[in-house]
């Protein structure tokens, strides 16, 4: 099979080691042993340095400077926050940030908990329900769709696209690579139309909502192009969507592998907040980071060139013993839990306060309302098809109401 040659499949092929769905299910086992054989190594078939380790997965991402984010995503096109260096970065965050601060998003909270407990009132009487149909996708999407003013009749197609956009290809191969951006490319131009309507209607008639809010505002007394307004808008469906989706549905998987920890956290709710740093660590929904070399460096002794490509393995440093005691053990109320799965530094996931608080909120309402949850055992589990997801398509579980 012919080897794909582009600067951007890191993040669009799995890695060999990966390359079955029952590793995919099941990957920290790999990554375990890739730390300790070899915590730093580069793979030709992918064109990057993998980095297992977390104080090297640390370090690249607290240097921006080393390492730039200026790379581009697959089906991406525009600049966004996610792959912008300082000081563009720096400007472009300290505006979006007032949206998601940690006190803005705590007053969603009773918006959240309504969703969510209607996503639960359609399936409470049937006593089985797939998780991440029935809940996990529908919260994030209905609550970024309504954050960025979508209309709620468009609320599925924003779904459909925001899957196009995190898509990765099941194959190494030039055909299944250029099918795979073709599709990306025409959801990206649906997209940049669908929301150029909207920013057209909201310079018209400003609403109470973040497209407002960012056609409203400044940097350095320049507004922002429409193009960077559509670019962002973009980067918060497809960063935040499939994400939090698969944030909700780990913790059930862990809460059904585990099903004491249900009873604890009904018992005990003030538990759930680090329940959820916990799941973030052992299951995190990003597992790799990707970023460029911005000169020649070493890392782990290895050398590595301006313009290398290097992935930090999240899965793997959350796991990484160097820094967690016992960390494949799940820990309900783990501290410290450094974990990376947010990322750090200036790029660290904008949309973690809201993230946390949805995740909390679902799994609140799933056990206030749900007792003995459980797999329904015989449907074979999928992973996602995308090498930096960790995640399933489907979840179903049974449950007495
Ligand atoms: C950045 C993970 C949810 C918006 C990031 C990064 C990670 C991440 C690892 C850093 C990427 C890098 O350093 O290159 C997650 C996870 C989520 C989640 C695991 C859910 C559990 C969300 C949500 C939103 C969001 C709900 C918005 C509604 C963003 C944005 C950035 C980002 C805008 C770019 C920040 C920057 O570059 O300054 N996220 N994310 N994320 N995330 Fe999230």
């Amino acid at each position: 099979m012919e080897t794909v040659q582009s600067e951007r499949y890191a993040n669009i092929v799995p890695m060999d080691e990966l390359g079955t769905a029952d590793k995919r299910l099941h990957p920290f086992p790999v990554l375990n042993e890739l730390r300790r054989k070899s915590p730093v190594r580069y793979d030709e078939s992918r064109a990057c340095w993998d980095v297992f380790r977390y104080e090297d997965a640390h370090h690249i991402l607290k240097n921006p400077a080393e390492f730039s984010s200026k790379r581009r995503l697959a089906g991406n096109e525009n600049d966004t926050l996610l792959t912008m260096d300082p000081p563009r970065h720096s400007q472009m965050r300290a505006l979006v940030n007032k949206a998601f601060t940690p006190r803005v998003i705590s007053e969603l909270e009773p918006h959240i908990a309504s969703i969510a407990n209607e996503c639960l009132d359609a399936v409470i009487g049937r006593g089985s329900m797939d998780v991440v149909h029935d809940l996990a996708v529908p919260v994030p999407v209905i609550v970024i769709a309504e954050l960025l003013g979508v209309r709620p009749q468009d609320r599925m197609l924003f779904k459909e696209w925001s899957d196009i956009l995190v898509m990765g290809s099941e194959e190494n191969s030039e055909a299944s690579f250029k099918q795979l951006m073709a599709t990306k490319q025409r959801a990206l131009e649906e997209l940049n139309v669908y929301l150029g309507s909207i920013v057209e209607e909201r310079k018209k008639q400003p609403k109470e909502d973040l497209i407002s809010l960012l056609i409203s505002d400044e940097i350095d007394g320049e507004k922002l192009k429409d193009h960077e307004i559509l670019g962002f808008s973009i980067l918060l469906l497809a960063a935040g969507n499939e994400t939090t989706t698969n944030l909700i549905t780990n913790a059930v998987r862990y809460l059904t592998e585990a099903p004491k920890a249900q009873e604890q956290l009904r018992e005990h709710p003030e538990l759930i907040p680090g329940f959820f740093e916990e799941v973030l660590r052992y299951y995190p929904p990003i597992q790799a980071i990707g970023r460029v070399a911005a000169a020649d460096c070493t890392i782990g002794g290895q050398p590595i060139k301006a313009g290398d490509q290097v992935v930090s393995w999240v899965a793997s440093a959350n796991r990484d013993e160097s820094k967690f005691p016992d960390p494949d053990t799940f820990l309900i109320d783990r501290k410290p839990n450094a974990h990376l799965s947010f990322g750090f530094g200036i790029h660290f996931c904008l949309g973690a306060p809201l993230a946390r608080l949805e995740g909390q909120i679902a799994i609140r309402a799933m056990l206030e309302r749900m007792a003995d949850i459980r797999f329904a055992a015989g449907t074979p589990l999928v992973p996602i098809q995308s090498p930096f997801v960790f995640g399933v398509k489907q979840y179903p579980v049974t449950f007495s109401a």
